[in-house]
């Protein structure tokens, strides 16, 4: 299949470019978006042969929900059974923006959007492309990331293209995502609102909100079982593998027990260091990539997924990785970090 790619200024475009890939998505095709988070592949939400296409074309075990994507309020009234004025607030603060809420179902949306659930997953994305794409196909758009099941979430058109190109109906190109990580996931269907996903909207931001929200036990304890299908799946995987170091102090004494973990454990191996500006600069004979600055975590944030796809395209088997406090958005990167190392660690 030829992939059609269309590519977007955000800062200055005319909404008749969207057009197409409105009409490809009202038609039953796929159509892979920007948004503020990480790039989409969308489809009409309530279209059961196009969902199907959306699981096989990314590799995605079919227990795994979708998240439903709107452009107005008033969209939600078909997609869910009534909610309560605590939703009401949290959406009136948090939409357009990186929340996803989970609410329960109504009958209209088909099973394989929500893998069989009685709730439904809905979020309004604040990028302005992914609004605007959404408002003129007019239709509900349920939209996974747009990479190869397991692969880390893209955050630039190229990462979409690599996975995707030939295998959907358009790509559209509106340059780099701003949070880079996707979207927080809070369950408000049940009397206990829970944060099922960390991500963009932190549960400090939450908190003030909803006093009472908590995360998911599964997400601090890697024994429980997580409610958000989505997060017991191994994810956000590079080629190379990846390590996570726990207690670096940035002494010479650690970094020299580091250089001889190296030697010992993978003499043959091209490794690479990942972490804050400060930390990869203590690496400096080996090749590194920067996140940021180590007291900006939001930079740091958006630079993780497009950080893991850098490594793989430099063939390096081992990547170390400086861990950070998870406190914010904190909290979300270490959640992806942990999970594209597979929870491996080593200890200092
Ligand atoms: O930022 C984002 O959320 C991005 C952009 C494209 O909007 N989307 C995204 O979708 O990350 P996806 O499919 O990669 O992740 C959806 C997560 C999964 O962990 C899934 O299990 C969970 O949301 N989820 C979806 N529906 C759910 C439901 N009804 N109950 C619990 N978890 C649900
Ligand atoms: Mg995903």
């Amino acid at each position: 299949m030829e992939t059609k790619i269309i590519k977007i200024d955000q800062e200055n475009y005319f909404n008749k470019i969207l057009n197409y890939p409105a009409k490809v998505l009202r038609e039953g095709g796929l159509v892979a978006f920007p948004t503020e988070t990480v790039y989409g592949l969308g489809c009409n939400a309530l279209d059961e042969e196009a969902i199907t296409k959306i699981f096989e074309v990314k590799g995605r075990p079919g227990d795994n929900p979708l998240i439903i994507h709107i452009s107005e309020i008033e969209m939600l009234d078909d997609l869910v059974e009534d909610y309560s004025g605590i939703v009401k607030k949290v959406i009136s603060k948090f939409w357009p923006g990186p929340l996803t809420i989970v609410f329960k179902s109504s009958a209209l949306v088909p099973s394989s959007v929500t893998a069989g659930l009685d709730t439904v997953a809905v979020r309004m994305p604040s990028s302005a492309i992914a609004q605007k794409l959404i408002e003129i196909a007019g239709v509900p758009v349920a939209a996974p990331s747009a990479n190869l099941s397991g692969k880390p979430s893209p955050t630039s058109v190229n990462h979409v293209i690599d996975d995707l190109s030939g295998k959907i109906d358009c790509i559209i190109d509106g340059g780099d995502c701003e949070v880079g990580l996707e979207s927080t996931v809070l369950d408000m269907s049940c009397e206990q609102p829970t944060i099922l996903r960390p991500g963009g909207i932190t549960l400090e931001a939450l908190k003030k909100v909803i006093p009472t929200v908590v995360y998911d036990a599964a997400l601090e304890d890697q024994e429980s079982i997580a409610k958000a299908p989505g997060m017991k799946y191994t994810h956000y995987s590079p080629e190379a593998a990846v390590y996570i170091l726990e207690d670096f102090d940035y002494s010479d004494e650690k970094i020299k027990s580091i250089e001889k973990i190296i030697e010992k454990d993978f003499p043959d191996k091209k490794v690479a260091f990942m972490g804050s500006k400060s930390f990869v600069k203590k690496f400096e004979n080996h090749f590194s990539i920067s996140l940021g600055d180590e007291d900006n975590m939001n930079q740091i944030a958006s630079n993780l997924f497009r950080s893991l796809r850098e490594f793989d395209e430099n063939d390096i088997d081992i990547i170390i990785s400086e861990s950070f406090e998870v406190v914010g958005i904190g909290h979300a990167v270490m959640n992806r970090l942990r999970k594209s190392a597979g929870y491996k660690t080593i200890n200092l």
